[in-house]
Order: C-alpha cells, then structure tokens, then sequence
C-alpha cells in the first residue's frame, strides 16, 4: 500500500527529538490520513510572494433602469432607521480605470454588503473582485470587511483568490470619489488594492 508522508521542516524537528534520547516516544501512525492525503510537500522555496497595487473605480449604480446594485432584503424597521439598519443589496458593479463611468472596465464587483450598523453606518462588504481584462481575466480577489461608508478611508482585508491571486492576502483602502447622496444615491469609490500573492 502505497503511504505518503508529510515532509515539513516540524518532522525534521520530530527526527531530531526522536534521536535525542531524552524525547524519546514511539511513533505510531493511528489515523488513516494516508488514505485521502494526496500529497503534501514543502511549499515551493523558488516562488517568491510579491504586492501587487492596483486602482480600480467601482460603481454602484443604484438608479435608473439599469441598476447594478439591488435592495433584496430590509428589516421591518430599516426605512426608520437612520442607518439603514438590516438593508442587504446584492451588486454587480463595474470597476473600471478612471472614475468616469465610459472609462474601460476591467472587472466587476459580485457579492453584496447588507447595512450591519445600528448607531453608526456600517456596511458588511462581502465581494469577488472578478478581473476581466488582460492577464488577470478570470482570476478573484474576495474581500470582505467593515466599511464605515462616511469615513475618508475604509480598510478592508482581502481574504482569499483565485487564479493568478491563489493564496492572495492583503487589504483594501476604499475612498469615496462621488455621491449622489440627494437624487440619485449613486456613488463611485476608489478601491486601492495591495494584494500579495505569488
Ligand atoms: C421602505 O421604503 C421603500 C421606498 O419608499 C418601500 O418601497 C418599501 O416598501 C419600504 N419598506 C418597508 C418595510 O416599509
Ligand atoms: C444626482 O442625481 C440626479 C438624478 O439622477 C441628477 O439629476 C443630478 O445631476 C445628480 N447630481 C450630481 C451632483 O451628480
């Protein structure tokens, strides 16, 4: 039968205990982890973790006949509250290169924040930042993080990826760029992103 080991640096480690008689303590293996353990090596010392910084301008287009952003869910108090309280809305939002809303886009935004602060305005953001250009398209990077909307800067951690992001962590600083916040509630945010990944 065929058994794969786990070949880390901790059971060189446990190598050199077993041979210091002090440590000394059979091992045995009593699980089955052999059976569904495909591999596991080092991770590779050759592939060094780099930060990318990329600037994208996100779009939530609340508005008009087209929206990207959509109120699925509110509580029955929600319209009273003064912070929206219990609001959830799921977006598809455009990011694109320059603020303006003609420049080239790049990605969408898929997920939703849902309005997560009783006292102050807080979003919960919980999105896939879905590349779709150039050598980035069909990679992710998902965020997920307090975004209180009012603040300058709002730091969001980046949680994962996908694709060219596989392992990626980092964060996210979200500033607003524009809000229509008398007419129509749109708004674009700048979205600097420092993500590592390999
Ligand atoms: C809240 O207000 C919106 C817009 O006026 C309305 O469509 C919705 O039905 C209201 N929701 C509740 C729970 O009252
Ligand atoms: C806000 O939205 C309204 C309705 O779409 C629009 O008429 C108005 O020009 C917008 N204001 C700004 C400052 O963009």
């Amino acid at each position: 039968m065929a058994t794969r080991t786990c070949t880390t640096f901790s059971s060189l480690l446990l190598l050199f205990f077993l041979f210091s008689a002090a440590n000394f303590a059979p091992v045995t293996s009593s699980d089955h982890t052999d059976e569904y353990l495909l591999s596991c090596q080092p991770f590779s010392h050759t592939t060094v973790e780099k930060q990318s910084h990329f600037r994208f301008y996100w779009h939530d287009i609340v508005s008009g006949p087209n929206p990207t952003a959509v109120t699925v869910a509110e509580a029955p108090g929600t319209n009273t509250s003064s912070t929206f309280f219990g609001m959830v809305v799921v977006i598809d939002n455009p990011l694109t290169i320059g603020p303006d809303a003609n420049s080239k886009v790049v990605g969408r935004a898929q997920g939703l924040y849902a309005s997560a602060g009783l006292k102050n305005v807080g979003l919960l953001m919980l999105e896939n930042f879905v590349l779709t250009d150039g050598k980035y398209k069909g990679s992710t990077i998902s965020i997920m993080g307090h975004n209180p909307i009012f603040s300058e800067v709002r730091e969001m951690p980046i949680v994962g990826g996908s694709g060219l992001f596989r392992f990626a962590r980092g964060y996210v600083q979200a500033r607003t760029y524009s809000f229509n916040i008398t007419k129509s509630h749109d708004a674009v945010v700048e979205y600097n992103v420092f993500v590592n990944h390999y």
